[in-house]
């Protein structure tokens, strides 16, 4: 089979994209480029000193990891690097990174949104982890960045993605024409097409959420969940389930399965855990364009007006119908 790789696909897909006259292509190849390099530490952390804690605190009140640091790093270095983006949000930053003073990048045309290193908690355990990003379009081009250009609703993404390091390591991603994934082939350095044109299930028999607070969960939630253990041959019940502890590799795998994904609101995080503009929304993205759905059980995820850069909303995500059958215990 013809290989085609990252780097082939963009610029063919190019005219998919009217208005990028490659800037875009140059942008997904940066975080290529970085998505290499924390993978080359990923698939050797019992090795490379990367393991534990960094000991910092950060904005989210977690204790960073040395892998969140080195991929925060890694992922802002090539966007600098690359030139393309003036504005970086990411999840271990209280304040984004503004790069447009940099001579090379003051003309860029992009912010990116971004959660470096996904399932931090999972790295010591070897269990597959993930990167998060999501991508806008500046309004306006010649001034300092508006907090408006950075708040962005998730509708308005030009494109998103996320890399899983996992028994391979795939780069899935849109532009909003559709979901394809990218299988790194380590003996040529290439992320090469292995997904071309992914579509999940309008239903599965998986459901992931950590059952552990079930006590924390809303009244909607603890239905839903007696609802997937009842017997019922006719819709595949009790469901499976599966809950890894890393959001990216819990929907892709329910991307590939058919299957739906919930972080509620609980006791202890009244909002969710999870954050919408370098989380919900590019995953929301994502999940949508391959037929899905997500939304807070309530509320479209894409159609939130995000108040704060690291707001956290709770998110239902997965097969369209699973999702739906979810929301109608929040009715
Ligand atoms: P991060 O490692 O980027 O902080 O994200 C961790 C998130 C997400 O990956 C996962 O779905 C969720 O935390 C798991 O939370 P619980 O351990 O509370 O289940
Ligand atoms: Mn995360
Ligand atoms: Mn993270
Ligand atoms: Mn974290």
């Amino acid at each position: 089979m013809a290989i085609t790789t990252l780097g082939q696909f963009i610029i063919e897909k190019q005219a998919d994209f009217p208005y990028a006259k490659g800037e875009l292509s140059r942008l997904l190849r940066d975080i290529g480029i970085a998505a290499k390099l924390v993978n080359r530490v990923v698939n050797k952390a019992g090795l490379a000193d990367i393991l534990g804690q960094q000991g910092d605190i950060n904005i989210q009140g977690e204790v960073q990891q040395k892998l969140d640091v080195y991929a925060d790093t890694q992922f802002i270095n090539a966007l600098k690097m690359g030139g393309e983006c003036c504005y970086v949000a990411s999840e271990e930053h209280e304040e984004g990174v503004d790069l447009s003073a940099n001579t090379v990048s003051k003309k860029a045309k992009y912010i990116v949104c971004i959660d470096p290193l996904d399932g931090s908690s999972n790295i010591d355990s070897n269990v597959s982890v993930g990167t998060i990003f999501s991508i806008y379009r500046r309004f306006h081009a010649d001034r300092p960045i508006q907090e408006e250009e950075i708040l962005q609703v998730g509708r308005k993404q030009v494109a998103a993605g996320y890399i899983i390091y996992g028994s391979s390591t795939m780069l899935v991603y849109t532009t909003g024409c559709g979901v394809n994934g990218f299988t790194l082939d380590p003996s040529i350095g290439e992320f090469c097409l292995s997904h071309p044109d992914m579509k999940i299930a309008s239903r599965g028999a998986l459901y992931s959420i950590n059952e552990g607070y079930y006590s924390k969960f809303p009244q909607a939630v603890k239905k839903y969940i007696k609802y997937c253990q009842e017997i019922d041959p006719a819709t595949s019940r009790p469901y499976t389930s599966r809950y890894i502890g890393s959001m990216v590799a819990d929907i892709h795998r329910n991307l590939i399965k058919g299957g739906v994904f919930i972080y509620p609101q609980t006791s202890n995080h009244p909002a969710g855990k999870l954050r919408l503009m370098y989380e919900c929304n590019p995953m929301a993205f994502i999940v949508e364009q391959a037929g899905g759905k997500a939304s807070t059980g309530t509320t479209t995820i894409l159609d939130i007006q995000p108040q704060t850069l690291h707001q956290r909303v709770p998110i239902v995500i997965g097969s369209k119908e699973m999702v739906e059958q979810v929301e109608s215990f929040y009715l």
